[in-house]
């Protein structure tokens, strides 16, 4: 039987609590968005795990739920601007099912900022950047998963 494993949460060295982002970002934007800022040197939050999912859309409601019971502090789902999915209708699912996802996150009693969605294209990696350290910051301010049991840690 799989048990959950708690992880013991990141800290700065002067005691600030570090959170956990997991973002799964599609194959054909976002994804290439994340590479085209990593080429072009943008500077931004290092915090956060890339998942490469092929479209915003494949991203379930159950993904979601998942990373965060597994101690993500937050998610954020990123796809292909509305019109430019490769899959023609995927992120409109993407949109739909993240509704979804918000209300079922906030019936188990996570606070909804700890979701996001957004639209990175591949040419975006300034705004990749914008979009991480954003959702960093608003995470930070949240402070650890409930799942994690922790109060926020500030000296
Ligand atoms: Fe990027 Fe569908 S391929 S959102």
């Amino acid at each position: 039987m799989a048990t959950t494993k708690t992880r013991k949460k990141k800290k700065t060295g002067n005691g600030e609590f570090v959170p956990n982002i997991v973002a799964f970002a599609c194959n054909w934007c976002s994804y290439a968005g994340a590479d085209t800022a990593g080429v072009n040197r943008v500077q931004y939050s290092p915090n956060f795990r890339v998942i490469r999912t092929m479209c915003s859309g494949r991203v379930a409601p159950a993904h979601v739920l998942k990373a965060l019971k597994m101690g993500a502090d937050g998610v954020l789902v990123s796809g292909c601007h509305f019109g430019d999915c490769h899959y023609i209708f995927g992120n409109y699912k993407a949109a739909e099912q993240f509704e979804r996802t918000k209300a079922l996150v906030k019936t188990l009693g996570f606070d909804e900022r700890r979701i996001r969605l957004e639209w990175v294209s591949a040419a975006e990696g300034e705004r990749w950047g914008q979009v991480i350290d954003e959702f960093v910051a608003q995470v930070t301010e949240l402070g650890p998963s409930p799942l994690n049991g922790k109060p926020k840690v500030k000296k």
